[in-house]
């Protein structure tokens, strides 16, 4: 994949377009010491490409401190980056050292910088001028050496013209500028994410299965992927633990991806793999469906009467050789009502 990366605990996987320009950026910045500023979707692997940064550079041996300005309450953030003095609030009854400190030599990482509150943004700015902090309470400024790499899923740009984002900030942190493409826009590494983590989940959950159907990997690269990499994950940790098969088939692909996957897609690779007309399809994967209960993610309830209803209309088809009079009787439709689902429902021949 032509990456010099010291990627061993960082196994970043990738060979689209989109992913080896994020790579070549890594790998030209690691070293700098330059501020970056990563931007993606949730999942993308903004805080695995933020590790990568650190481990290329020569502060490795030092430490990564990760900050989630967004996870921490507001009033504790300062306290928590800054440190404090002993007395400096209620309760401080010791001493403690923040972040920052903490990241000293080594690489501090703030994750949805667009959530820290102007105040803090107004603190963050004097240590990137001036690479020294102040402890809450203190009166003697430390020196601090930090390599600064921030991240946000959010549109800063518009934070800033919304007054929620300091725009001399936002200069200084815009250094070097990462932007993560989401899955959907680089479809190629699918495959390699596929056989990555089912290679993974069945090390560690002692399983063995072999891989995935052709039909089912064609309906992964056509989902949309909302929660990227990590959802992706999500799906190959649930089908390796859940599937009794050695080879994945799309009947072991979550209802998610199933029902956001236009069924134009995915009906005739189906057949094509199963041998199986869509009702027998349907009919055995809601079986299954029902098996494992209500899923996680919950389900679509209009989508699935209509599945059911056209489950139950192909099938009536099917049984009576597609004779509509008879499959109206079967399904006790007048056979105008019929034709006008058929249309309605894009069937044409069962
Ligand atoms: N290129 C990649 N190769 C292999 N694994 C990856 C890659 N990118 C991301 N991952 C994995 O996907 C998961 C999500 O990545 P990460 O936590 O870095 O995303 P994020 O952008 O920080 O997400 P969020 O915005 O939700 O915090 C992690 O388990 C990570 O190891
Ligand atoms: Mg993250």
């Amino acid at each position: 994949m032509g990456i010099q990366l010291n990627t061993e605990f960082y196994n970043l996987i990738g060979q689209s377009e989109g992913i080896l320009q994020v790579f070549d950026l890594v790998e030209r910045a690691a070293d700098s010491d330059s501020t970056v500023i990563l931007s993606g979707e949730s999942g993308t692997g903004k805080e695995l490409i933020a590790r990568a940064l650190h481990h290329n550079s020569r502060r490795q041996s030092k430490g990564f401190v990760p900050v989630n300005c967004g996870a921490i309450p507001s009033e504790l953030l300062e306290s928590e980056l800054f440190g404090h003095e002993k007395g400096a609030f209620t309760g401080a009854m010791q001493a403690r050292i923040g972040r920052m400190e903490l990241a000293d030599n080594g690489t501090l990482f703030l994750d949805e910088i667009g959530d820290m509150p102007l105040t803090l943004q107004v603190k963050l700015l004097r240590v990137l001028a001036e690479g020294e902090i102040d402890r809450v309470g203190g009166n003697k400024p430390i020196k601090i050496n930090v390599r600064f790499i921030t991240a946000t899923h959010c549109n800063l740009e518009e934070a800033i013209a919304a007054g929620k984002f300091r725009e001399d900030l936002f200069y200084r942190l815009n250094v070097i500028p990462i932007v993560i493409p989401p899955l959907r826009e680089r479809k190629s590494d699918i495959p390699l994410l596929v056989s990555h983590y089912l290679k993974h989940f069945n090390t560690l959950k002692g399983k063995s299965i072999t891989g995935i159907s052709d039909a089912a990997m064609e309906i992964l690269c056509n989902y949309q992927w909302p929660g990227n990499i990590r959802e992706l994950a999500n799906f190959m940790e649930r089908m390796v633990v859940l599937s009794t098969d050695p080879l994945l088939t799309p009947r072991d692909l979550p209802d998610k991806v199933m029902s956001n996957v236009p069924k134009e897609t995915w009906e005739p690779l189906v057949q094509a793999e199963t041998n199986e007309t869509p009702a027998e399809y349907i009919r055995k994967t809601r079986g299954h469906a029902h098996y494992i209960g209500m899923p996680e993610e919950g389900i679509n309830l209009k989508q699935m009467v209509e599945e059911f209803e056209k489950e139950l209309i192909i099938e009536a088809l099917e049984k009576t050789n597609g004779v509509k009079n008879q499959a109206a009787t079967l399904l006790g439709l007048n056979r105008t009502t019929l034709v006008e689902k058929l249309k309605k429902m894009k069937i044409h021949r069962p």
